[in-house]
């Protein structure tokens, strides 16, 4: 496994590998790796000649100062999982390496960053965007990997890859989750062992909602569900909880449409931010 701390030398290697056909898979991570991770790199392997995956904790998409500064980093262990599942190249750039000079692009998401993580992150999607870009811009791949679990980036990187014309094909890979349901996330490094038990009930409210969708009247009883449920149990926040369609992101009006719908949620543990989702469809 190659690492890169540098973009000359990985350009060279990936003028090389274009040169040649060799086709590229690319994962962006911010580190910290889990099973979730390493299960887009498995995917891009499969699909790929090679795979770069990158290491970037890209301090423009933290709205909350804190979150940035207690972002877990592990690089060592990450470097040890990179080798495991036999990754060709990682890319850990600095932030002079990635912006030397500051970038102040904005995006039009086209409204699709104003409700659930954009509206609670502000600035969070530009941030996101940016870097994405500017890492396809080094890493030309052919195709990159994004997890489900991040439902609305997911969108909105489609959604900025179309807008801007980009030959890279993105795909999207099923949420990984603990034993108890928990969807895996580097911040979950951040829960105690209390903590991590009853963060297993955000799924499992999801995954109630999920199964019995059809037993509930109308969107606003699912919604009123999941708050209720989550509520009783102390310690745990919830931010917001919507369902939107699956492509465009706009508010669900009624279950029973044919259109694929995701519930999204977002909630707070012990001082941790946390998201999931799941497909709910009749
Ligand atoms: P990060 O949170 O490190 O996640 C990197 C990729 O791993 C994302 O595509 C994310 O959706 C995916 N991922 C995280 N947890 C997962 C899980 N439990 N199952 C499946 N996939 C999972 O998302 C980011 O970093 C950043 O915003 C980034 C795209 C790298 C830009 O900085």
């Amino acid at each position: 496994m190659e690492i890169f701390e540098h973009i000359a030398p990985l350009q060279e290697k990936i003028k090389d590998y274009r040169n040649r056909d060799i086709s590229i898979g690319f994962v962006p991570t911010m580190g910290a790796l889990h099973a979730g991770h390493l299960s887009l790199v498995k995917c891009s392997k499969k699909q790929n000649d090679i795979t770069v995956v990158s290491i970037f904790v890209n301090p423009d998409q933290f709205n909350d100062k804190d979150d940035f500064i207690n972002y877990p980093k592990t690089l060592d262990t990450d470097l040890q999982m990179l080798r495991q599942v036999s990754c060709d190249n990682v890319f850990i750039p600095g932030e002079k390496e990635i912006y030397p000079e500051p970038d102040n692009r904005t995006f039009n998401f086209n409204g699709l960053d104003t409700i659930m993580e954009g509206k609670f992150r502000p600035g969070h999607f530009n941030g996101v965007a940016k870097i994405v870009v500017r890492l396809f811009d080094i890493v030309k791949p052919h195709r990159s990997y994004f997890g489900y679990k991040d439902f609305q980036q997911l969108v909105i990187i489609r959604h900025v890859i179309n807008q801007l014309k980009i030959p890279v094909e993105i795909v999207s890979c099923p949420i990984i989750r603990e034993e108890n349901g928990l969807a895996m996330s580097s911040r979950n490094l951040r829960l105690n062992k209390a903590e991590r038990t009853l963060a297993s009930n955000i799924s499992k409210v999801l995954f109630h909602v999920r199964d019995h969708c059809h037993q509930f009247a109308s969107v606003g009883a699912v919604k009123e569900y999941v708050l209720h449920q989550l509520s009783d149990i102390h310690h745990i926040e919830v931010e917001y909880f919507d369902i939107v369609d699956e492509k465009d992101l706009q508010p669900a009006t009624s279950l029973r449409s044919p259109a694929g719908k995701v519930g999204c949620i977002a909630a707070w543990i012990g001082g941790v931010r946390l998201i999931d989702n799941v497909n709910i469809n009749l």
